[in-house]
């Protein structure tokens, strides 16, 4: 069961007073956000379920949680534009450092937003924009077993118990996550938030394979540009692209 309690006493955040939605049992936490941001919901809000049934990833692809075991929730926002550069890079790091307040283990980022260990996928983000709103959904694998571990994603997917063994509060973790937001989100120093993205990349000046546009190129990853664009150089040119899988 999810514990309020546990929750408020860890959340530190002062300027993001979030007003916290939880679901026993929902098909996506995102959706949901779209939902109630019609019903005029309070901003800012986090939406999180100890079960998400039909969770969705990036490029239409789903996304899979274990009961009681991911952690799945959605952060509804108004967008700012002050603040909402680099927001996907801000999350991330975010992310990687609320995971690193909970355990021994260091997370590293896959462009463009993926969460990684030992080159397998924990975590993904979902950041939408409608009119004047952001749904920004996360979702880690945390206390799963390999056995919790969805077939289709088994090989490259894995959580921070399969690495350490060990079992992590859900609760703690997402209060860790949100504190470290509240910190990047009001940052402005655009260079120094791509310098921290770049720090925890897992193929910062390596050779990866770039698929975009129906074409496979080969490449090394130099960095990500202040639009959170990656930059990539093939063949002695420098190239940015704004969408695309990278394989390791
Ligand atoms: C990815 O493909 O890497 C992004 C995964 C995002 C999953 C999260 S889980 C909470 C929120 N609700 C959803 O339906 N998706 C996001």
């Amino acid at each position: 069961m999810f514990s309020y309690e546990i929750l408020k006493k860890h959340l530190k955040s002062k300027k993001i007073n979030y007003k916290i939605n939880y679901i026993d049992s929902i098909e996506s936490t995102n959706q949901y956000a779209w939902k109630l941001i019609q019903k005029n919901i309070e901003i800012p809000s986090i939406i999180i379920t100890k079960n998400q049934t039909d969770g969705k990833g990036q490029r239409d692809n789903k996304w899979f949680s274990s009961i009681n075991k991911s952690l799945t929730f959605s952060i509804v926002i108004n967008q700012n534009k002050k603040y909402e550069k680099l927001l996907s890079l801000k999350v991330a790091i975010s992310i990687i450092e609320g995971i690193k307040k909970n355990t021994d283990i260091d997370c590293k980022l896959k462009w463009p937003n993926d969460i990684m260990i030992n080159n397998k996928k924990i975590g993904g983000i979902l950041i939408e924009k409608k009119r004047d709103k952001i749904v920004i959904g996360i979702g880690i694998n945390v206390n799963e077993s390999l056995k919790d571990i969805n077939p289709i994603v088994k090989n490259k997917s894995t959580s921070l118990k399969i690495i350490n063994n060990l079992s992590i509060k859900l609760e703690m973790l997402l209060a860790d996550i949100l504190n470290e937001f509240e910190l990047y989100y009001y940052q402005l120093n655009n260079k120094s938030i791509i310098k921290k993205w770049e720090k925890y990349c897992c193929h910062i000046n390596e050779n990866i394979k770039f698929y975009g546009n129906d074409k496979t190129l080969n490449g090394k990853f130099l960095g990500v540009k202040d639009n959170g664009n990656a930059i990539i150089n093939i063949n002695g040119k420098k190239y940015t692209v704004n969408s695309g899988i990278i394989n390791l």
